[in-house]
């Protein structure tokens, strides 16, 4: 399993003593949250965050664009060591030019859907795309309560995936914990973000491991 611990859920007055346990684990990713307040009703953090973060951490850098207009800022993210780029399916009217541009930048491209997206809405991106996120909360906040339904729409995607030859990893983020995270590894999900059950917990590094033994 890859594992992309979120750092919405680290202690930011102490940001540095939390990448430094991230590099120390057994983290493939680290999952970084853009929020600007119209496309969620939240507010996270920005460039200056994620220089500062791409400077000490080893761990690759998977960005979650939860805003309007994200192909605007292809070229300041892959300046900030972006590895992963993912855009939502609601915000891109122009998603296959969006993705081209993710891909011409030099990053991998991801594309997220809301919960309430249907998943064969991708049939006509999902070649085209480095890895699907499948929120399993409705994105915004960390600490929420993992909907059910995801697990179903994890196995849609799976078929859809091997019937069309797409090489599209699986993420899911939202609501991820020891018992969500082993259902979710059996209906064929590739990618586990995990914000609260890994920073919440005194054992972290346990927590990594216990997800990437999944
Ligand atoms: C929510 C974010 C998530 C969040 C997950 O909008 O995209 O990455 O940090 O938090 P947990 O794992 O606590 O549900
Ligand atoms: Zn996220």
């Amino acid at each position: 399993m890859i594992v992309s611990p979120s750092l919405l859920a680290a202690n930011f007055a102490d940001l540095k003593s939390d990448i430094d346990m991230i590099n120390r684990s057994e983290a493939d990713w680290l999952h970084f949250d853009v929020m600007d307040g119209v496309f969620v009703p939240n507010i996270s953090f920005g460039f200056p965050v994620l220089k500062a973060v791409s400077k000490i951490c080893k761990k690759k850098l998977d960005v979650h664009l939860m805003i309007e207009e994200p192909g605007k800022f292809t070229a300041q993210f892959k300046e900030l060591g972006t590895y992963m780029m993912t855009v939502h399916y609601e915000a891109c009217p122009h998603l296959h030019r969006t993705i081209q541009q993710i891909h011409e930048a030099g990053m991998k491209a991801g594309v997220a859907l809301n919960p309430h997206t249907p998943v064969c809405l991708l049939e006509d991106i999902v070649r085209d795309v480095d890895m699907v996120l499948l929120m399993t909360v409705n994105p915004g906040f960390g600490g929420q309560k993992f909907i059910e339904h995801s697990i179903d729409k994890v196995r849609e995607l799976r078929k859809m995936i091997e019937r069309t030859g797409s090489k599209a990893l699986i993420q899911v983020d939202g609501g991820v914990n020891g018992e969500t995270g082993k259902r979710l590894a059996e209906a064929g999900v590739d990618v586990l973000v995990a914000g609260s059950y890994v920073f919440g917990a005194p054992d972290a590094l346990d927590r990594v491991a216990e997800l990437k033994a999944m």
